[in-house]
């Protein structure tokens, strides 16, 4: 078994990718960037978070006291987040969260502590966890590390058909200035900045199926294990 980390922009499939190579090799899958939106949303929920501005000295309280996890969906076959137990996997998919888990994921402690319970999750390997700094700095010792990519207005198409689906009334605009300004944060930012690691492999899906993209992995996966000691 080994470690594959799977980072890239927001928005370019990252979560069915990984999800469908987890799937495929019967591994772990965490979505690490659903932690950072569980303690998005518990800081909006408190009023520490907001458009204004982040209030860091009560924040500091706040993550002594937070535990993300993930539970299975029994009505489907996939997990969904939990925030102190309690599952909050829609609450974190909102614009308003979307909108204020860049700048919070940027604050140096948000990213320890998040950052120490993903290498907890990964010990074991047999995982597959997508994000922005999980080939840099999370696993950067992982066996395979992909970085994503896609054209902006392809990804803002796509999520706003997610959107759509969920029945959030948003314009393409706002996907698109959201998905913009999200990869200027998450790429601007001091600690561990969305990067791609030397070592990593360019999937550009812009214009690739799901299973363009599992054909693509078979034989990289192939070639990665095939030169492993
Ligand atoms: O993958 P996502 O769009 O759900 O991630 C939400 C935000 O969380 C993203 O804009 C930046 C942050 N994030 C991060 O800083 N580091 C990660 N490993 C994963 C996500």
């Amino acid at each position: 078994m080994i470690t594959i980390a799977v980072d890239g922009y927001s928005s370019c499939g990252k979560s069915t990718f990984a999800k469908a190579i987890a799937k495929r090799l019967n591994y772990i899958y965490i979505d690490s960037g659903a932690m950072y939106r569980a303690v998005t949303l518990a800081s909006i929920r408190e009023g520490i978070a907001a458009s204004s501005g982040i209030d860091e000295v009560r924040l500091a309280e706040l993550l002594k006291d937070i535990k993300v996890g993930f539970v299975k969906d029994v009505s489907g076959d996939g997990w969904l987040t939990t925030l102190n137990g309690e599952v909050i996997e829609r609450e974190i998919r909102t614009l308003e969260v979307s909108g204020l888990v860049s700048p919070v994921s940027a604050i140096p402690m948000v990213r320890s502590k998040m950052t120490q319970q993903q290498q907890e999750m990964g010990e074991q390997k047999g995982i597959v966890m997508d994000g922005r700094d999980i080939g840099t700095v999370v696993f950067p010792k992982a066996e395979l590390k992909i970085f994503m990519t896609a054209d902006p207005i392809i990804r803002a198409q796509r999520r706003l058909k997610e959107m759509d689906g969920k029945g959030e009334k948003v314009t393409l605009k706002e996907v698109l200035m959201n998905i913009e300004e999200r990869d200027r944060i998450d790429g601007s930012r001091d600690v561990a900045p969305l990067r791609q690691a030397v070592d990593a492999i360019v999937l550009d899906n812009s214009h690739l199926t799901v299973e363009e993209q599992m054909n693509w992995f078979d034989n990289i996966y192939k070639e990665v294990v095939s030169k492993l000691p």
